[in-house]
């Protein structure tokens, strides 16, 4: 029976999950697909790691040369993470003849483009289910599931991280603090999670999700991205009053000629299926025009879910080296009513509000005189009670307002003597 020799740079997490999953289900697979799948060669930095999974010693090098360099290696898995040098070894991998598996949003989002067109011009496919969503095979489902489907919106809780915190703070009414320590604890969050509580990591996977939902790969720097280390427990407490849960939601929708494409903490009604996607879950909710709207919903990482999308984007590679064709699997096309990424500033929508006020007659006067002066109607206000400190927390909801225009009252109202925190304003999404 025909082999198809892998190569493994990167025996981390991920990594020792691939060889695990691979291992274990070593017969179902070659029954499976017809042919056997041999890691021949492991590359990591360090050889004499205690790893949870164990290998024979004459597999492990840490020159990954020996696996890009090797002409029997048909395909080259990459697990190392980072773009440098993950981007150096794919390039020569696929140089060298070879399919790329990788998991690596943050490369893809900064060097798909050109790693992508590598790629093609090569007659090589690069495949990286594991990228989004860890184990959900959301890229699978847009790629060929929905193929027939154009998109209008997709909007994704992508960051495990983040979700954990917000959904701590709702459920267990503790601080943003107390959460992201716990979320620490439980090995939910990396010792610096500012990528994740950021929301950087979101937004690589919201360049990938774009990509094959509208065909544009679009630049990190047009991505509007806003975190959630600024969301108070009030805030969380507040909009639960109003029927509505903070989520970090990545969106990438199509409003006219236009794709707003952003990742921000957002304001969704409690009864939308998003707002019950809670702890590290991630989920993805896709508007097609056939297909209609789709929930994608799992475990966001973890080492044999991500692996497992791993096992999966090798085995169609096998089954395209068995038949001998190249099936260019990223053929994207292009939406073309999409003529440009809209900036944040023109993106409208409707804008929770929380203002930190004096107790004094007047203010909420002077507060909506502002706001109508740039446009901006009120829906609705509430005064919470008073906190110790005599100052007062109002909340409240605004009509449909166009982003810059928000900003700039926002700016006038907390240079008001009365107002003695900065206001707080989150975006609501009408899902
Ligand atoms: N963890 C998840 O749940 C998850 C889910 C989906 C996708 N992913 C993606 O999967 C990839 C791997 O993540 P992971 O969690 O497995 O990371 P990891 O545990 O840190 O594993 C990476 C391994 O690669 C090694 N390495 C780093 N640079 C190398 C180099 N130049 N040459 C050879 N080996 C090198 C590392 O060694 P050192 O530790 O010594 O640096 C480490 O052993 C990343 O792109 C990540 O974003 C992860």
């Amino acid at each position: 029976m025909k082999k198809i020799n892998v190569g493994l740079i990167g025996f981390g997490n991920i990594g020792s999950g691939v060889i695990k999953i691979l291992r274990q289900k070593r017969e179902f697979l070659t029954e499976k697909i017809g042919l056997e799948i041999n890691i021949k060669k492991i590359c990591d930095k360090d050889t004499t790691a205690k790893r949870n999974i164990s290998v024979q010693k004459s597999l492990l090098t840490n020159d990954p040369k020996d696996i890009i360099n090797d002409p029997q290696i048909d395909i080259v898995i990459e697990l190392i993470g980072g773009v440098h040098p993950a981007k150096e070894f794919i390039s020569e991998a696929i140089k060298k003849g070879k399919h790329i598996v990788t998991a690596n949003k943050a490369l893809l989002a900064q060097e798909g483009k050109e790693l992508f067109a590598l790629a093609s011009d090569r007659g090589k496919n690069i495949y990286f289910e594991a990228s989004v969503g860890g184990g959900i095979p959301i890229i699978k489902s847009l790629r060929e599931g929905l193929v027939a489907n154009n998109y209008s919106s997709i909007f994704g809780i992508l960051n495990g991280t983040s979700n954990y915190v917000l959904s701590e703070m709702s459920q267990h009414n503790c601080t943003f603090a107390d959460a992201l320590h716990q979320a620490k604890l439980k090995g939910f969050a990396e010792k610096d999670p500012t990528l994740d509580i950021e929301g950087m990591d979101s937004a690589h996977k919201l360049v990938i999700l774009a990509y094959l939902c509208f065909g544009k790969l679009v630049d990190l720097k047009d991505i509007f991205i806003e975190g959630i280390s600024h969301i108070s427990l009030a805030d969380v407490n507040y909009a639960k009053d109003m029927g509505l849960e903070i989520k970090l939601l990545a969106i990438a929708k199509k409003e006219g000629d236009e794709l707003q494409i952003r990742v921000h903490p957002t304001l969704i009604p409690k009864a939308h299926l998003l707002s019950s996607v809670n702890g590290v879950f991630n989920a993805i909710y896709v508007s097609s025009d056939f297909a209609g709207n789709l929930l994608f919903y799992g475990p966001g990482a973890g080492q044999l879910s991500a692996a497992s999308a791993v096992v999966s984007d090798l085995v169609e590679l096998t089954q395209d080296i068995k038949a001998g064709l190249f099936r260019p699997t990223l053929n994207i096309i292009a939406d073309k009513s999409i003529k440009k990424i809209c900036c944040i500033d023109n993106v409208q929508g409707r804008y929770y509000i929380h203002f930190t006020t004096l107790d004094k007659p007047g203010v909420l006067a002077k507060v909506a005189g502002i706001l109508a002066k740039f446009g901006i109607s009120i829906a609705s206000v509430t005064q919470k009670e008073k906190s110790k400190e005599e100052v007062v927390p109002i909340v409240m909801i605004i009509h449909e307002a166009k982003e810059k225009n928000l900003r700039l009252a926002l700016q006038a109202i907390d240079k008001l003597d009365a107002i003695k925190v900065k206001t707080v304003a989150i975006r609501i999404e009408d899902v």
